[in-house]
């Protein structure tokens, strides 16, 4: 079925909610984040409710916090495309979206992970490729942390692009030949073991702001996974991003925009936004209230209260207490931003820590919430999004049980999949083999 003259069709996947900020571990409906039963439920609900992908982010080392480590990775966290592999044999649309880094991995190596998945799962295969690279994350590799940001991005675009000759060097007839990238990153020939794959090339999802990211993702990328989810800054982001497309030769529609979302439903707009500021109040502990200041200010702060007023003195902005995670690019700046807003509203450090980080994009009713998902994308802010929910494994459930059919009868959402591979669900055109002449 097409969508209505006029109406785009929205894109959704489901973020599996683990170690981050937005799941709330606390509630008892709360379940393993590494058990193989969690990931299951969440990617059998997202294909129940006939989504795009199912997507996991990766971290590859735990974070510390003032020299222990955060208390949000004590549990751990599984490598992706293990986890992925086992999702194809229990899921038969739905694709399966793995972050794997390009600055500590090899192209040979991970090409073929990746088509090997795309074999297993019969043309389901994503990947999103990340750069972060910071010193501390680097000590794991042999690599260790010593690529700034732009040669970051130097190294995924030849990695990106030689794992595509890799894909690209069986002939579709199914025979393989050797393949030669002699490149400024990578030195490499040989036989690629694997035969070209269902979708031909893994979709290739980017995540990552700055304006080498944007300039990756509008080369290569097949899908853009972001944090813009205002409506303001996602058609600002949207319209950035497109107007790249040109310059390589690309369509509009050949590189989709997903921001990652948070919601919360009830039977009302009055009740969801009741339960959405319970829900901040559960993400947002008086401990980890504590624990946002520190990484702000720098500094241990174990000593406020978290229902007293925040400190009176700015952060040394050299100061960190933080390892492995991306520090805020202006401390002072935040800091005087937080005290002004605590002042003005008389809020504690964990009313202003609610007030001022991660509210849910989307609360109100089915209805009130399938509109402003089809009018995010109407007005250009996206072409999807990708879910967060805010609970492990079931946080799918209501969204699936209660928004997608009403996101049906609107006409802007499939009401069955139309093909078997990501790369149709997507309406991504399918890549040309360019292995040249055999
Ligand atoms: C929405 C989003 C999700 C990301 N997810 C991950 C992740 O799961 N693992 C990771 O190592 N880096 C992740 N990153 C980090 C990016 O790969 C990148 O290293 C970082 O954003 C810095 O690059 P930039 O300066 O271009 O933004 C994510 C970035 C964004 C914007």
């Amino acid at each position: 079925m097409s969508a209505p003259a006029g109406r785009k069709r929205i894109h959704l996947a489901a973020h599996f909610p683990g170690v981050n900020s937005t799941t709330v571990w606390a509630d008892p409906h709360s379940g393993s984040q590494i058990d193989f039963s969690s990931f299951e439920h969440l990617a059998r609900t997202a294909e129940r409710g006939l989504f795009d992908f199912f997507f996991l982010a990766e971290g590859l080392r735990l974070r510390e916090h003032k020299g222990r480590i955060h208390d949000l990775d004590v549990v751990g966290r599984p490598e992706s495309i293990t986890v992925l592999t086992a999702l194809a044999a229990v899921t038969e649309r739905l694709g399966l979206a793995g972050t794997v880094n390009a600055t500590f991995n090899e192209p040979y190596e991970l090409a073929r992970r990746l088509a090997s998945l795309d074999h297993l799962s019969a043309g389901r295969a994503a990947w999103n490729v990340v750069t972060s690279s910071d010193a501390f994350t680097g000590e794991n590799f042999r690599r260790g942390g010593f690529l700034d940001r732009a040669d970051r991005y130097t190294r995924a675009a030849e990695f990106v692009a030689t794992a595509r000759e890799l894909w690209d060097s069986w002939r579709p007839d199914g025979t393989p030949r050797p393949f030669a990238h002699h490149g400024p990153q990578f030195g490499i020939e040989g036989e690629f073991t694997v035969p070209r794959s269902p979708q031909g090339h893994p979709v290739v999802i980017q995540a990552g702001d700055s304006a080498e990211g944007r300039e990756f993702a509008a080369s290569t990328a097949d899908v853009i996974f972001t944090r813009h989810s205002t409506l303001e800054a996602g058609r600002e982001f949207y319209a950035d991003v497109k107007g790249r497309l040109a310059r390589y030769g690309r369509e509009p529609g050949d590189l989709k925009i997903m921001p990652g979302v948070t919601y919360v439903l009830a039977d009302t707009d009055a009740e969801a936004r009741e339960r959405a500021a319970e829900i901040r109040h559960q993400q947002v502990s008086p401990q980890n209230a504590i624990l946002a200041l520190e990484q702000i200010w720098g500094r241990d702060l174990s000593d406020h209260d978290p229902d007293g007023p925040l400190p009176d003195f700015d952060p040394d902005p050299e100061a960190t207490v933080v390892q492995g995670r991306v520090r805020v690019a202006d401390p002072v700046a935040v800091a005087r931003k937080w005290r002004a807003l605590s002042e003005a509203k008389g809020l504690s450090i964990r009313e202003t820590v609610v007030e001022s980080s991660g509210r849910q994009s989307f609360v109100g009713s089915p209805a009130t919430v399938a509109a402003a998902l089809e009018e995010f994308v109407a007005e250009d802010a996206a072409d999807g999004f990708i879910l967060v929910p805010h609970l492990t494994p079931g946080g799918l459930d209501d969204f699936v049980d209660r928004v997608v059919p009403l996101l049906q009868e609107r006409g802007v959402f499939r009401t069955e999949y139309s093909g078997t591979t990501l790369r149709e669900h997507l309406g991504l055109p399918a890549p040309v083999w360019k292995g040249g002449t055999p």
